[in-house]
């Protein structure tokens, strides 16, 4: 029907690698980045920490305990000192069947680092974690896409901060922005919410846990761009983009690969 013609009309539903491939190596690393290139996720998430000399790093948490063998805020520590860190040998004992030797010893990436091994024509879709803690960071950031000519079109800003996002706008309105959501419970958002968001955003990552088509409907009629984090099974993903999201998060860009193939 008329419907069915207009969703294959869609454009493709944008497949962002979380944190790389992150269900096969270990997250934010140079490794888990390129096997998420490799499985075809269009975009390589990106989450953002400053240390204490101000470099970008890759990584979600502030803290280094989780994902090093370090311990401690990552704002107490130089480059220098979390370049001695092994970002690696926490996922082979956390995963051990997913485990490698080659991951044993992996170094934490700066943004830098990331942005002269994929290039700037590369889908980056970064996130300012915590802008509260590092001030200025937005500003490091654009620094760092200018110096690298990173393609504009190519690249997304999210944040759970809409302060963090409005600094990035005013810092540099033709930045691409996405406005991040958690939800406790039953996902609603107003006509309201949505133009205060469409003030500076162009689209909304909402957690998928508690999203109904209805609110996808509201949100991707009003002419935002839906992405929904962090989407891990097959029947959930097909689910999701029948209600109509325009992208989503993924461990496992492969599946999600699969379900827009139609397997
Ligand atoms: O950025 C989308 C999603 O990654 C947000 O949650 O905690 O995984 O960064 P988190
Ligand atoms: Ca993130």
């Amino acid at each position: 029907g008329g419907a069915a013609l207009a969703k294959d009309m869609h454009k493709e539903i944008e497949n962002v690698s979380h944190r790389g491939a992150s269900a096969y190596a270990p997250e934010h690393t140079i490794v888990s980045y390129d096997m998420g290139e490799k499985m075809h996720g269009d975009f390589i998430e990106v989450d953002l920490q400053m240390t204490k000399d101000g470099h970008l790093i890759a990584m979600h948490d502030v803290t280094l305990d989780r994902t090093t063998n370090g311990s401690g805020s990552v704002k107490d520590y130089t480059l220098e000192e979390i370049k001695q860190l092994d970002a690696g040998s926490w996922f082979n004992e956390k995963y051990p069947y997913a485990a490698k030797a080659e991951y044993e010893g992996l170094k934490v990436p700066t943004l830098e680092e990331v942005f002269r091994k994929f290039g700037k024509n590369n889908n980056y879709y970064i996130e300012t974690k915590s802008p509260d803690v590092y001030p200025g960071m937005e500003k490091e950031l654009l620094r760092l896409v200018e110096k690298y000519n990173i393609n504009k079109d190519r690249l997304l800003v999210q944040s759970f901060s809409s302060q963090s996002l409005q600094v990035m706008n005013e810092l540099d309105p033709s930045i691409k922005l996405v406005q991040l959501i958690s939800y406790k419970s039953n996902a609603e958002i107003t006509d309201a919410e949505i133009q205060k968001i469409k003030e500076y955003a162009m689209g909304i990552g909402p957690n998928h846990t508690y999203l109904n088509e209805g609110y996808v409907q509201k949100v991707v009629n009003s002419g935002l761009e839906l992405h929904p984090y962090t989407v891990n099974d097959k029947e959930r993903m097909k689910l999701l983009i029948d209600w109509g999201v325009t992208g989503m998060f993924t461990n496992h860009p492969d599946l999600l690969h699969e379900v827009k193939k139609g397997r």
